[in-house]
């Protein structure tokens, strides 16, 4: 009788010691858990790399930017980023080298507008020359033509955007047709020479209307450097890619842009369609053949994009060796 309860004494002590030891054991690694959480994160850069993203749309004029820029604008409060118009003075789509690497530094480092959404019109700008991490890109191209067109009766009739605006070539009644015809300065097929600038950037042959150097450049970047760039006849597959993508920031933009009213569709107030004759002048320029390759180029680029994005796909870890 008295060994039996020794026995059980012992086995007593025993499991007392047992769990005295594994609690410590457990409050050890809890400690050192603390510590290398505090190595990982000094408490000042506690954001998630989520919150960190930013995200340049550097938008060529008269794409359907403003419809798409809209939409960012409606979902910022819910989604909790900021969006950021980067006005440059005079309309110059070339930065000054200080103000390259002012933007880009201001762009990189001002924390308190993460996650953000900058957009402007400017020519695509290498943060990464100035030691700068590349934020996301982004962008819309048109057909070339009908960009055109639209600027064209943009300058004189303006949109339904801002009405009351009276635009630089308020009065003026000449159609494309009549323009091309006579062969003003206006409608002169080198004013096309702008998406393929815009993708290349601040080199001074980017800006040469026709020049092969400023093509090829602008198809490098547009792979390396742009995240996706969409084309303005299908802003709602951009846009649905986009909230796929990056849904910190575009979540919801799907459903947005096609519930709501079509309220931020900008659109030229007057608009003719130019003749058969003026679309085949047109064409036969070597600036509209770039302009129209660099558009053929984006458009295979982004259904490529568009037949991959299979939202069952998934992606898994094995093999993970050292165990
Ligand atoms: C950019 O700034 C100028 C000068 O302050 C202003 O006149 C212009 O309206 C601004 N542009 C836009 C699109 O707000
Ligand atoms: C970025 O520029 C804005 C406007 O000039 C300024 O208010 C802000 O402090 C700048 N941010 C940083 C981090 O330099
Ligand atoms: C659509 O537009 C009408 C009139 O402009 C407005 O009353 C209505 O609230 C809008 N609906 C949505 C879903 O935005």
């Amino acid at each position: 009788m008295r060994d039996f309860r020794l026995g059980w004494l012992c086995i007593f002590v025993i499991l007392v010691l047992i769990s005295m030891y594994i609690h410590n054991l457990s409050r050890k690694i809890d400690e050192l858990v603390l510590k290398s959480n505090e190595k990982l994160q000094s408490p000042k850069t506690d954001i998630s790399i989520n919150d960190d993203v930013v995200v340049v749309y550097n938008r060529v004029p008269k794409t359907g930017s403003t419809s798409f820029v809209g939409v960012a604008y409606d979902l910022c409060k819910k989604n909790k980023f900021r969006v950021l118009h980067v006005n440059i003075s005079s309309n110059n789509h070339v930065l000054s080298l200080p103000n390259q690497i002012k933007l880009a530094e201001n762009i990189t480092s001002w924390s308190k507008m993460k996650p953000a959404l900058y957009h402007g019109h400017f020519a695509f700008l290498d943060f990464s020359k100035f030691g700068y991490k590349q934020p996301l890109y982004i962008n819309i191209i048109r057909k070339p033509l009908d960009r055109l067109v639209s600027y064209y009766y943009f300058l004189r009739y303006g949109d339904n955007y801002r009405p009351y605006l009276s635009r630089r070539k308020h009065g003026d009644t000449m159609t494309f047709d009549e323009c091309v015809s006579k062969e003003q300065p206006d409608c002169n097929p080198n004013n096309m020479w702008l998406q393929i600038p815009f993708f290349c950037g601040h080199a001074a042959n980017c800006w040469k209307p026709g020049n092969k150097w400023a093509l090829a450049e602008a198809k490098k970047n547009l792979i390396n450097n742009y995240l996706l760039v969409g084309v303005t006849e299908e802003l709602d597959d951009f846009i649905y890619l986009l909230e796929e993508t990056i849904p910190r920031i575009f979540h919801g933009a799907k459903d947005y842009f096609l519930n709501s009213n079509n309220s931020h569709l900008r659109r030229t107030v007057q608009k003719l369609n130019p003749s058969e004759e003026t679309v085949k002048k047109i064409q036969n320029h070597e600036v509209w053949k770039m302009e129209n390759d660099l558009y053929q180029f984006t458009l295979e680029q982004f259904h490529f994009v568009k037949k991959h994005a299979d939202k069952m796909q998934r992606f898994m870890y094995e093999k993970v060796r050292p165990k």
